[in-house]
């Protein structure tokens, strides 16, 4: 992720006028994994142009599928998936690559990978993963960092109670169990709004997936899955990070291509610190801040639809600057402060004790040279930045571009004054 480049951010302009969200990362990802298993030629339209995208094409492309990208639609041919191996650099690049697992396995009765590398919001185990394809028949040895995993049986139907409600265990159980012998019910899924994407494009596919969206979800095996088009959700993290970056700048933004109803965890947190924000129209935000925010309630993060812990830097950057003092809970990661001592940098006043931050809020943030450590950290000092007095240097920007289309083209189309040097 190391690049030389840098965002340059001249803070203290207001946003404002109209910004379109892009499509999900976290909905693309999965939905790319689960190409593999449609035999033929699928169509992905409101696809992200993300530098993790990117890397998941490159793992198509090594298990023998063919991708294309022509604007926002990416095409994956998959009628013949002759790999079945990740490579390490592809694993290393990018954790989520691990959903590739379930749906290889799937297709191919086989999967070779490594564990998938970074640790950057501290360990990010896949147990859970492991542990359900188990269920489901599959063989798993781990050798040298290799995880070398068969089906010799094919897999099976079984019934999957998850300790913890988590996103890619989740997804890799659908996609593994889409074509399995026999019926799968994941108890304590995840609810995420990219679980119920994902279902739904499994079942365009001609998968019989219930209950996604649901704690208990129930996947029906079928013999093949037939090539599907469809179109990826709003990025809801976007989403928020937009919102916050106008209610950073007392502006006022509309947001368009944006589902209002996946953001449910942490809209009443900005309206509570002063934000009036509402829909506006099919797929449409609007945001104005005309004052000084003042802290919000505890915020503790939780799996959907509670509080997402991806947002919570960002959120953290808005508190900086505003009346009162903010407490964070994080649940859901162990190392997800990492932000803490850049935004310290540029002026905030921020104490951490274990898994809560607690924020006094100050006057005003003042530039400083700053670097991200991933992806919605980095997020966090642009939105400080924006605000901020002066100008800061930001550096880090692959982690950022991980999971923001041009993020310097969007604000500035808004009023920021952020260039790329
Ligand atoms: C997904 C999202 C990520 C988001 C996270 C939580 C993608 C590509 N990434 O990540 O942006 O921050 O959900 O909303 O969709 N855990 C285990 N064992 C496992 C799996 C998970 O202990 O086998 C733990 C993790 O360490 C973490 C928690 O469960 O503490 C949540 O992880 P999980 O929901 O699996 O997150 P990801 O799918 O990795």
């Amino acid at each position: 992720m190391a690049n030389s480049q840098k965002l340059v951010v001249n803070g203290g302009r207001r946003l404002e006028g109209e910004l379109r969200v892009h499509g999900a990362k976290n909905s693309a990802l999965p939905l790319l994994a689960a190409s593999v298993l449609a035999h033929g030629e699928c169509v992905f339209h409101n696809c992200p142009a993300l530098t993790d995208v990117d890397a998941a094409c490159r793992i198509l492309s090594c298990l023998g599928c063919r991708c294309s990208r022509s604007g926002d639609t990416v095409c994956v041919e998959a009628a013949n998936v002759c790999g079945s191996e990740i490579p390490d650099g592809l694993m290393r690049e990018m954790r989520s690559s691990i959903v590739f697992l379930g749906a290889v396995l799937g297709r191919t009765g086989r999967c070779r990978l490594t564990f998938p590398g970074g640790c950057e919001l501290g360990a990010r185990p896949i147990d859970l993963h492991l542990a359900a394809l188990r269920e489901m028949g599959a063989v798993i040895s781990e050798e040298h960092g290799w995880l070398e995993c068969t089906a010799p049986g094919g897999l099976k139907g079984a019934r999957i109670a998850l300790s913890f409600p988590s996103v890619g265990a989740t997804e890799n159980v659908m996609l593994a169990a889409a074509c399995a012998n026999g019926t799968t019910e994941i108890q304590n899924a995840a609810r995420e709004p990219e679980i119920i994407d994902l279902a739904e494009f499994l079942n365009k596919c001609g998968a019989k997936i219930s209950g996604a969206g649901g704690s208990v979800i129930a996947i029906e095996g079928v013999k093949r899955l037939e090539p599907a088009e469809h179109s990826v959700i709003p990025d809801r993290i976007v989403t928020g990070t937009y919102l916050c970056c106008a209610a950073a700048t007392r502006g006022e933004l509309i947001l368009t291509r944006c589902e209002p109803a996946h953001i449910v965890g942490f809209l009443p947190v900005l309206e509570a610190m002063g934000c009036r924000v509402y829909p506006y129209g099919a797929g449409k935000l609007y945001i104005s801040c005309t004052r000084r925010l003042t802290a919000p309630p505890t915020i503790r993060t939780m799996p959907y639809p509670g509080f997402p812990t991806d947002i919570q830097a960002i959120f953290m950057a808005l508190c900086t600057i505003c009346d009162g003092t903010s407490v964070f809970v994080e649940n859901i990661f162990d190392n997800r402060y990492r932000h803490v001592p850049e935004l310290i940098r540029l002026g905030a006043s921020i104490k951490v004790e274990g898994r809560v931050a607690v924020v006094q809020g100050v006057p005003r943030l003042s530039g400083a040279k700053v670097c991200a450590g991933e992806l919605r950290g980095g997020a966090a000092l642009v939105t400080a930045a924006l605000a901020a007095e002066g100008t800061s240097e930001i550096s880090g920007t692959g982690f950022i571009d991980r999971g923001y289309e041009s993020i310097e083209t969007a604000l500035r189309s808004v009023g920021a004054d952020i260039s790329r040097r």
